[in-house]
């Protein structure tokens, strides 16, 4: 492919102008300069495959809540990737270590449990030294522990309407501290990606959830305030913020709300756990080196109805 360069060259050097050409002057004209245009031949361009933007070839990652359900299924997706090692930070001690023997064997990733509750910031200091100690750096965190209950607002006591956004909000903020700081000491940049939630921009119905969609508006906007002023540090943040999963987490309501939560889906289903994979991967990958601050509603169409 040739390209166009542009280049000023003294009026003496300038030929006689032609009157067949676009860039012909008028002979009467007086110049001290006059652009010349030569085609050379451009660089050949870099052979990138879009595939390999997306490989996770030494990289670490961290994952919260990472022990079941959609956490672990998007570690998968980051380890079937190439990762170099993951750590698994959860409440849960027999899930989280299952987890991580799954993931060696299926990956031949080395993979770490760390148990912790993402509410105890001295605890999740302590487990991203360890993690840095232990596996060399952090390159990727996710944030996916979360929980959620449903209470009619007007009897929502304040210590449980908390709790919800203890773990799901400030949890994520004081993880998201904690690798941040190893991430700016660091010098090489990361990806953080929160895990929000349709429900940060839309009220379900028909359940009673206000402190759920509330710590979800929340991550959301932490998530921009972060990006914000983050990117100065090659740190990039994100969120992912799904629609109705299937997951554990949901089980329970199965049979009250399960029909209605179809029905108000145009996709007429609920997600499956490996359908955020791949957009996990991408988050975290180089394939979307120019994405920051930006909330992913994957959700099978039910925020634009
Ligand atoms: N399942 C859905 O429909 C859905 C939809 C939108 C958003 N989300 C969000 O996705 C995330 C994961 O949900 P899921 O469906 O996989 O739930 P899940 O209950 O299957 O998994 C959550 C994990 O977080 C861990 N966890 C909970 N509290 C913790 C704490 N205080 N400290 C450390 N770990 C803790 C649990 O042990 C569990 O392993 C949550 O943030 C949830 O709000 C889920």
């Amino acid at each position: 492919m040739a390209a166009v360069s542009v280049q000023l060259l003294p009026a003496d050097d300038v030929m006689a102008p032609s009157t067949t050409t676009p860039f012909a002057l008028p002979s009467q004209h007086i110049v001290d300069h006059v652009v010349a245009v030569e085609t050379v031949a451009a660089p050949a361009p870099r052979k990138r495959n879009v595939f390999d933007m997306f490989r996770l070839d030494g990289r670490v990652a961290v994952i919260t809540g990472g022990a079941r359900g959609l956490g672990y299924a998007m570690a998968e997706g980051l380890c079937a990737a190439g990762l170099s090692a993951i750590a698994i930070l959860d409440l849960q001690t027999d899930l989280g270590e299952s987890a991580c023997e799954q993931l060696h064997s299926e990956y031949g990733v080395t993979a770490r449990f760390y148990r912790l509750d993402v509410r105890d910031e001295e605890a999740v200091q302590d487990a991203m030294d360890a993690v840095v100690r232990d596996l060399g750096k952090i390159d990727i965190l996710l944030l996916s522990a979360g929980v959620a209950d449903l209470v009619l607002a007007e009897e929502y006591s304040p210590a449980k309407f908390r709790r919800v956004i203890d773990i799901n909000l400030n949890g994520s903020f004081i993880c998201a501290q904690a690798a941040g700081k190893h991430m700016i000491a660091a010098g090489r940049g990361g990806s953080i990606i929160f895990i929000g939630s349709m429900s940060g921009s839309i009220v379900n119905r028909p359940q009673s959830q206000s402190a759920y969609n509330a710590s979800k508006a929340g991550v959301i906007h932490l998530m921009k305030s972060l990006s914000a002023e983050w990117a100065q540090y090659g740190i990039r943040c994100n969120s992912i913020s799904p629609g109705y999963m299937d997951t554990p987490l949901n089980t329970a309501f199965e049979q009250e709300y399960f029909p209605e939560w179809k029905a108000r889906t145009p996709m007429g289903r609920l997600g499956q756990p490996e359908e955020l994979a791949g957009c996990a991967l991408w988050l975290a990958s180089n394939a979307s080196s120019f994405c920051t601050g930006s909330d992913i509603i994957i959700d099978g169409g039910y925020t634009v109805i």
